[in-house]
């Protein structure tokens, strides 16, 4: 997709065909972190290259790992020359973690345990999003960490890291994982307990690769997870990675909501972690059928068709929520087609994303004609409503960009997605794919 700021989207025809979606985000970040502190070359096929991921990997080059790009056919895939646990070298500067969050949480775990000082910087909006929730527990665990109150820029100085115990009072994947990589470089154990399982990307990654690590549900139902470390070096990755659902939930919600359509998404990760959206909508009676693929490096797959239904209202909340917390901009869009309505609890977690999804999907979709009341853990919709098409606004979230365009392929008349060139930072080819299923798009 081109730096052009707006999108301009007209409702109409049926979106149908079969579409190979770019690789997974969370597995991308993860993946390129644990190739760069591996010994030797990591091969990953179809890692997501995206604005995030690409930010990940200057900080990893800035941070002195080799990445390089091979120019076979078909997958595309970076070869990476691992530096080892204890092998990055101290960077020149500040690391710029421009808007990425999970570049900043994940490379706060592996740079706690360093041996040289550095600093994690991102831009205005990422100074603002809270990081005292990894902060705090990775200086419990001997990290020394200066902060600006708790925000961005985050300043890491040599330390010695131990054994630990967190408990996190939020299912968190970042947090886990940023205590899990800097749980890689301590002495003896660490164990995070969240109140319920978040996405274990980390985990099966670095159990593939014979870390010893643990996971079970104590007597309250907490998630337990330990990391056994035993300062072992981590031997090279060579994988594929599936495609990303939180992407496919975009083609799944338009696919459902334009009439007549038929998408089928090969191929997606489907982790446990990440498939709560597809159950939301199964429970609105959605058209989705679910074929289960081959296991992927330890991760679940599978192929995806949706076709077109008439959806009815559902309650969202507790445990689901961290299942799809991806994707309540695109669930708020279906709720709107929905007859009844929808609420969605437990999700003050939405306040702190890119945007603050619970307003800017009040005020955004208002816009168009859809009534949101806002709650301060969530949101309720009454459906259906005819949307107007309307000049909104992506407010740099690219999932609240997407959601307004698939919003727009049911509104009368034409939408306009201002800031539209955030949609580059997790799906660059979001408006060539719907123009391939057969919207009616323009950038
Ligand atoms: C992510 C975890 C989630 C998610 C983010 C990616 C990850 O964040 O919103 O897009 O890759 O671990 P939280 O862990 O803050 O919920």
């Amino acid at each position: 997709m081109s730096d052009r700021k707006r999108l301009r989207i007209r409702s109409g025809g049926p979106l149908k065909g079969r579409i190979l979606l770019p690789g997974d985000k969370s597995l991308s970040h993860r993946s390129l972190l644990i190739a760069s502190l591996a010994d030797g070359v990591s091969r990953i096929e179809n890692c997501l290259m995206a604005g995030v991921t690409e930010t990940m990997i200057e900080c990893l080059l800035a941070l002195g790992v080799d990445v390089n790009i091979t120019k076979e056919p078909g997958y595309p895939a970076l070869l990476i020359q691992g530096r080892t646990l204890r092998g990055l070298i101290p960077p020149s500067g500040p690391l710029n973690c421009r808007g990425s969050a999970t570049t900043m949480r994940l490379l706060a775990g592996a740079l706690a345990g360093q041996v040289f000082h550095s600093t994690l910087d991102g831009n205005r909006r990422l100074r603002m999003r809270p990081m005292d929730r990894i902060v705090e527990p990775l200086k419990a665990k001997g990290a020394d960490i200066r902060t600006l109150n708790g925000n961005a820029p985050l300043m890491f100085s040599p330390s010695r890291l131990r054994s630990s115990e967190h408990v996190l009072p939020l299912a968190s994947a970042q947090v886990k994982s940023a205590l899990l990589l800097a749980g890689l470089f301590s002495d003896g154990p660490t164990t995070v307990i969240e109140p319920h399982p978040s996405r274990d990307h980390l985990e099966r990654l670095l159990r593939g690769l014979g870390v010893p690590l643990e996971d079970r549900e104590d007597k309250q139902g907490r998630h337990v997870v330990t990391l056994l470390a035993d300062g072992a070096s981590l031997p090279p990755l060579n994988l594929r990675l599936p495609s990303d659902p939180s992407s496919a939930a975009f083609l799944a919600v338009a696919g459902l909501l334009v009439t007549d359509s038929e998408i089928e998404m090969p191929n997606l990760c489907l982790n446990p972690g990440r498939t709560g959206l597809f159950e939301a909508l199964d429970s609105m009676a959605a058209d989705i059928s679910i074929s289960e693929g081959p296991d992927s490096n330890g991760e679940p797959t599978g192929s995806i068709t949706v076709r077109s239904a008439v959806l009815r209202g559902a309650a969202i909340g507790g445990r689901l929520v961290t299942r799809m917390i991806d994707e309540f901009p695109i669930f708020a869009v279906a709720a709107t087609q929905a007859e009844g309505m929808t609420t969605v609890r437990d999700a003050t977690e939405l306040r702190f994303k890119e945007s603050d999804r619970i307003q800017a999907l009040a005020e955004e979709l208002g816009k168009m004609g859809a009534v949101i009341q806002t709650r301060s853990d969530g949101f309720e919709i009454h459906g259906p409503v005819r949307l107007q098409g309307a000049v909104v606004n992506g407010r740099g979230d690219h999932r609240l960009a997407m959601s307004l365009a698939v919003a727009g392929l049911v509104a009368n008349g034409e939408t306009v997605v201002e800031e539209c060139h955030v949609i580059r930072e997790s799906f660059p080819g979001f408006p060539e794919v719907l123009r391939r299923l057969g919207a009616d798009v323009e950038w």
